[in-house]
């Protein structure tokens, strides 16, 4: 049976980005196959979070995953750091991955242009982390947002390297993995690029936003002059709105907006006002569960207990033969 992976770092709330590109993508799957979702609090100290912070981001996002539909009866939810084994892991991967190869990640020179003074070691090694993640339970398939798509690739590169260096075929070879079909991006409120916390707070819709909060980041989005003649094809912040309206509307008022932008009657006030009910619509359930489950620490201490237990068992099953393999002492506790 395929093993399915995923997680997320917790840097405060979910947003639809998280949601839709990864959440939901994962939630489908876990019936039927072998689940992890992890939160990756390992990852966030590249930026060298407050240690106060760290703890309650955990929480917040375990309360969104339960709330967002994440079983954890169906699905091995866990906390990163909980199972240390995977650090034993990234450090062996990191032997056999080149320098090279790291500073090539789109992602780390991006991060290098944003923040010049903190290029640490953890950042460009980043990309082994990840690997050493979905290794660790030899996943298969890992559902995850296009952003994330180079590291999937890295982390074949990873596995598929191990496997002839030591003349095995012991990791399988994971692919990034949409449910539905196509890896997704998720578009930001400010016409620019996908959404995502640190490219602006105000273009990007949190799984808690409500009442005039989510009103201004909506009733703000980017627009353009409208549409110059019949049947034109629509710049970029309006193919964003259409993207978002698609998930959480109806066939029917997608329908309407299209044909009233097709024959240019359309006035982007009323597409932002449906936009914005049916969001909240969409947001109300999903922001009460996060309140409910959020508030009851003694269900979130046991979800992470139970997830800890099978992941750990998981990563030390992998950790004895991983050492076999590579020539040590097959002795582990
Ligand atoms: P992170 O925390 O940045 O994002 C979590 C997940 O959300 C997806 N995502 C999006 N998808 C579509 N459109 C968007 N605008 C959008 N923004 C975010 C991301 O693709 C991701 O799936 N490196 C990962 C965390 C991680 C991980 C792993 C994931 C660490 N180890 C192993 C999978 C497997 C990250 O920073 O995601």
């Amino acid at each position: 049976m395929d093993t399915i992976l995923s997680g997320m770092r917790p840097t405060g709330h979910l947003h639809l980005g998280n949601y839709f590109g990864a959440l939901t993508n994962f939630i489908k799957m876990q019936n039927d196959f072998n689940c992890y979702f992890f939160i990756a609090d390992y990852h966030m100290l590249t930026t060298h979070p407050n240690p106060s912070d760290l703890q309650d981001n955990v929480r917040i996002i375990l309360s969104e995953y339960l709330a967002s539909g994440l079983d954890a009866d169906k699905a091995t939810i866990y906390v990163q750091s909980m199972v240390p084994e995977v650090s034993e892991l990234y450090m062996y991967l990191n032997m056999i991955t080149y320098v090279g190869e790291l500073e090539r990640t789109s992602a780390f020179k991006e991060k290098v242009r944003q923040n010049p003074n903190n290029v640490n070691a953890g950042l460009l090694t980043y990309p082994t982390l990840m690997a050493a993640d979905i290794l660790l339970h030899r996943a298969t398939k890992v559902p995850v947002g296009k952003d994330q798509q180079q590291h999937l690739e890295m982390t074949r590169n990873i596995a598929e390297r191990f496997n002839r260096m030591y003349g095995v075929d012991y990791f399988p070879l994971p692919v990034a993995f949409n449910f539905e079909g196509e890896l997704v991006k998720i578009p930001s409120l400010d016409g620019n690029g996908k959404m995502s916390k640190s490219y602006g707070e105000k273009a990007t819709v949190y799984l808690t936003d409500e009442g005039n909060v989510l009103k201004k980041k909506i009733m703000s989005a980017k627009t353009d002059e409208g549409p110059q003649s019949m049947n034109s094809p629509k710049s970029i912040e309006i193919e964003n709105l259409f993207s978002l309206l698609k998930l959480v509307s109806s066939e029917d008022t997608v329908k309407h907006f299209e044909d009233a932008y097709a024959d240019c009657s359309i006035r982007y006030g009323d597409l932002k006002k449906q936009l914005l009910a049916d969001m909240d619509a969409f947001l109300q359930p999903i922001r009460e569960r996060i309140k409910e489950i959020y508030s009851d620490k003694a269900y979130l201490d046991k979800v992470i207990a139970i997830g800890t237990q099978k992941a750990r068992l998981s990563a030390q099953k992998t950790l004895k033969e991983v050492r076999e393999i590579i020539g040590f002492s097959p002795v582990m506790q």
